[in-house]
Formats: C-alpha cells, structure tokens, sequence
C-alpha cells in the first residue's frame, strides 16, 4: 500500500469510563488533525459483549480519508486513545476510549497487531450498523469483500434452516461445550453449535449419556453461549427431563431456553414425542428433532449399532420423521442409519435434515467437536473423518513444557518480571 494514496477507512470509537460523550468528540477531533473525516455516525449506546459487568458504552463511527496505510493509522489512533487518557486496563474492560479499524478500501489485513475487517464486527449489531449508516450495502467494489467477509457471517435463526435446505446450501454443524471452544467455533463459518448431551461421554468422561442432567445442560449452555453469543446455539434435553410428559418437556426446555441464552433445544425420538414437540413450538421454543441411533435409547437398542437397516425398522424411522415433522421441528439430526435411508428422508420432509454417520445425502452434517480436532486418539469410529489430529500436538506440547521447566529453560527473562 503506497503511502501517498489515499485509503478510505472506517473507525468505530467506544467510551464506557468518565465524560463519555466528551471523550468521543476529543477522538474525533484529535483524529481530523492528521485525516479527512467525511462522514460520522449518531451517537449510540449499547451494552458490553464480551465482559457484562460494567458500564454501558456510548459508541460512534467514522468515514475518514487518509494517506496512512493500515498499521501507520493503527499507531496514530493508539495516540490519540493516550491522549485522550485510556488508562491501561484489563482486555476488553471498561475504557474511557477506544478505537478500531474496522474497514479500508485497501482490503484485508491479517497481520499480529491488526486485522481488518476487524474480527469483532460479527459479534457487534452496532458495528454492522454504523457500516450501513456510513457505507451503505458494502458489496465491496473496493475492496472485492462480500457484506459477510467484513461483518462476519450472518446470524442464523431458525427460518435459515428452512432456507438453506431449499436453496440446496449443505448446513453445518459441530458439538460445543465450553467456552474457549464457543470462541473459536464463533470465528468460523460453521451455521450452529450444538451443546450435546455427548457431554457425558466427552467431557464427563461416562459410558453413555444417561447420566446427564439438565443442571449440566444448562451450565454447559451458558458457557458456550457466553463464548459465542451470536452463533445459533442448540442446547440438548437430557435424558428423561421430557420423555415422561408434556409438563416435564415444557418446564425442562422453558428452563434450558431462560437460563443459557440458546435458540432452540434438541431431543430424541420420533412418533412418541410428538406431543411434547407440538406443545414446546407452540409455546415459542424451537425444536430439533433426532432419529435413528439415539443414544439416550442405548439400553433399549442393547449398544451403539446402526438403526433401520431392516425394512420395518426403516418404515419406523420414516414414520418418526413424519410424526415430528408435523409436530413442528425445524430440523432434525439422523444419527448411523444407511445412506439410503437418510437420503429418502431427506427428500421426503420439507425440513432439513443433519446427518452423523449418515452419509452425504443429508442437508446437512453435525461432528462431535473433539472427534473433528483428533482430541481422543482412542476414538475412531467410521463416520468421523480427523480434520487435526490436535491429540498429537496437545501431548507435544505438554512434554516440551515439562522439559523445558525440568531444564530451566522456562520461563526466560523475556517472561518474567523485573
Ligand atoms: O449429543 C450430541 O452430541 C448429539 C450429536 C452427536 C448429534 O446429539
């Protein structure tokens, strides 16, 4: 990027700490010394993201010209924070200002100390408004990005599930359970994460799910959510916390739905459910159906074995389809049936279909997270495919720590404190 050509940036500025509005019309003016403010948003107040308890934020944006590239803006910008007095403290806390480069025509950044679009955009309705305010649709001639690459993908809801299936777009979706991974998951462009009740076997370490509670479901939720709260998020109903009836599903899922922030809940089974499914849609919370090798019926299917091979068996799995369809899932999972099942299935329901060993038919996919990074090097079984085999790096990098410590070599001078 040449330094005397002039690039069009977008900033958003933020002030939750003393004169609040003051330190936003210093920024901007200190800014206008040394760039070409065009445009600047209303003033908007919104609450926190990433850390809640504090106070809320008055933010705004900017259209400027400059003839600064990226990382000259980023340290005249860091200037004008200082003299505006940003007082170091904790990552993403309270700040008297702060300020981010969220957009320039000159493209994308990825460098250690700046990327652009700015990797929050996704997770801010205020930042995706201030870019419309100040730029209008971005379908970036500029900059060749799409509306998405700058905004991060947009929010899933449950209409979506319907629409991707009918535009033939493949959904995609991967188990979470925690909230580092929540994070990560919400950088991707993966559709939906699904909280599984596969906690009892991944995380709890259990022979199968049975164990779980809904007490865990809603903790494991509110984790994940609290990592990714604009991902569409499916929470599992545990076993029996609605088999026994209606009351049970609409108390456990009204619970699971208040208390994690998730967008819809999942549970298993197919004609028998029907009625409790029909009660939660008609109370407002979305469900997910899931067919075939359900794991909370293990007991009753005598061990993890691949459901309707036989004739009869299939027809169950079709009528279940049917029954839960009408009830009113807006999707549902089919877990270790034939291909061909799974694919006639799909074709017969207007509502999409997420397979797991169900092969490439379906409208879409669900892996067990720590399946998909090799986390478990016991664990193989056929319908995962290892997409990293991070087991091996995790070990590597726990001896090399061990080693380093044993040889004194950790930490150095650059890692402490004088
Ligand atoms: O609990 C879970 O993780 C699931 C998926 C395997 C579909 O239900």
């Amino acid at each position: 990027m040449a330094g005397t050509e002039k690039i069009t940036y977008i900033l958003a500025l933020g002030s939750n700490v003393g004169d609040r509005p003051g330190n936003l019309s210093r920024a901007i003016a200190a800014i206008g010394r040394f760039a070409e403010i065009q445009k600047q948003t209303r003033i908007l107040e919104t609450w926190p993201i990433l850390i809640r308890a504090q106070g809320k934020f008055l933010n705004q944006g900017i259209l400027l010209v400059s003839e600064k590239n990226p990382h000259e803006l980023l340290a005249a910008i860091q200037e004008v924070e200082r003299e505006v007095g940003r007082v170091k403290r904790i990552k993403n806390g309270p700040r008297e200002i702060d300020i981010d480069i969220i957009w320039c025509s000159a493209g994308k950044v990825e460098t250690r100390d700046l990327r652009i679009p700015h990797p929050h955009n996704r997770a801010r309705e205020w930042v995706r408004q201030i870019m419309r305010d100040l730029k209008g649709d971005i379908t970036d001639a500029e900059t060749g990005l799409a509306w998405s690459d700058i905004t991060g993908k947009s929010i899933m809801n449950v209409n979506d599930f319907l629409k991707k299936k009918t535009a033939g777009e493949k959904i995609t979706v991967v188990t979470c359970y925690d909230h580092a991974f929540a994070r990560l998951v919400a950088r991707t462009s993966i559709d939906a994460i699904l909280v599984g009740d596969s906690l009892g076997n991944v995380i709890q370490g259990g022979a199968n799910t049975l164990a779980v509670t809904v007490d865990d479901m809603v903790y494991h939720g509110r984790i994940v959510k609290r990592g990714a709260p604009q991902a569409f998020t499916i929470v599992d109903m545990p076993f029996m916390s609605y088999q026994a009836s209606v009351e049970d599903a609409l108390k456990n899922a009204g619970r699971i739905i208040k208390e994690t922030g998730a967008d819809a809940v999942k549970l298993e089974g197919g004609v028998e459910v029907a009625p409790q499914i029909r009660a939660l849609v008609q109370s407002g919370i979305p469900v997910m159906g899931h067919l075939g090798l359900t794991p909370q019926s293990l007991l009753a299917f005598g061990g993890y074995k691949v459901q309707g091979k036989s004739e009869s068996g299939a027809d169950a799995i079709m009528a279940g389809a049917k029954a839960i369809e009408a009830a009113g899932v807006f999707g549902m999972v089919l877990e270790m049936v034939p291909a061909t099942l799974a694919e006639k299935i799909s074709k017969n329901l207007s509502v999409p279909t997420i397979g797991i060993g169900a092969g490439d038919k379906t409208d879409g996919q669900v892996l067990v997270i720590t399946d998909l990074l090799g986390l478990d090097p016991d664990f193989a079984p056929r319908f995962v495919r290892k997409y990293a085999d991070l087991s091996k790096s995790v070990l590597g990098a726990l001896e090399n720590y061990a080693a380093d410590v044993r040889q004194g070599k950790f930490p150095s001078e650059k890692e402490s404190f004088s």
